[in-house]
């Protein structure tokens, strides 16, 4: 996985046919996606449940690129291992989610994996000062963990902002993860984000069969976002 800042597509597959995660998979990258968006819900960190790493092991021989994994689970250690076994290219943990995540950091890097860290809409940027030299990737929260379809939580531009020059020449991504679709995207864009996760806004009016309109809010939601550098 080599670095740049180009603008990239995650489709959320929280928002796909959970009967069918390896055809949805291979739908959304004929269709454009540039990663895979994997939510792993606890039903304790967050108020949701959905899969563990063998679900994440099962959909990985379908996934050609980058199979990018959000745990919303605590605690985090005793499951990164496994994480990293099913194939998961990038581990997001949370920096809520326990009071080691400079211990979680190191052990996601020591199994291989690019290191995440998300940040819940009200957690500040400064959370994230130490663990720079550390994470591969900052995720920032523009909804409550927990659900798709929610409405995206403007304050979080601001935070993008700080986010982006706090972070300077590092190659650490800038992921925005919830009510991401053609209007919000070019907003998070001019703040600095490069990852964009989408979940109801790419999978709405396609399916495994009828997967044309993947595509076509793929592409929507890039052009939206390139947009802004025009
Ligand atoms: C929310 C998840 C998101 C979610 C985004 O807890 O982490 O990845 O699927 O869904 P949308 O794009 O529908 O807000
Ligand atoms: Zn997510």
């Amino acid at each position: 996985m080599s670095f740049d800042r180009k603008i990239k597509i995650a489709p959320s597959i929280l928002a796909a046919d959970f009967a069918n995660f390896g055809a949805e998979c291979a739908a959304i990258e004929a269709q454009g996606a540039d990663w895979v968006h994997v939510d792993v819900m606890d039903g304790h960190f967050v108020p949701n449940i959905t899969f563990g790493p063998a679900t994440c092991a099962a959909i990985r021989p379908h996934i050609k690129g980058v199979m990018d994994v959000h745990l919303m689970i605590a605690p985090v250690d005793p499951y990164i291992e496994g994480f990293a076994k099913a194939g998961a290219d990038v581990i997001t943990a949370h920096v809520e989610a326990g009071a080691h995540t400079h211990r979680t950091l190191q052990a996601i890097r020591a199994a291989g994996a690019k290191a995440g860290l998300a940040l819940n809409p009200g957690t500040p940027v400064s959370e994230v000062e130490y663990y720079l030299e550390m994470v591969d990737l900052i995720c920032v929260m523009t909804v409550n963990p927990g659900f798709g379809g929610q409405k995206f939580i403007h304050s979080q531009i601001e935070k993008v902002k700080q986010l982006r020059a706090l972070i300077g020449d590092r190659p650490i991504h800038i992921e925005i993860d919830g009510g991401v679709d053609p209007v919000t995207a070019p907003l998070v864009a001019a703040a600095g984000a490069n990852v964009l996760v989408a979940g109801s806004a790419v999978f709405k009016g396609g399916s495994v069969n009828n997967p044309a309109p993947y595509g076509e809010n793929i592409r929507n939601i890039r052009a939206a976002a390139e947009g802004v550098w025009a």
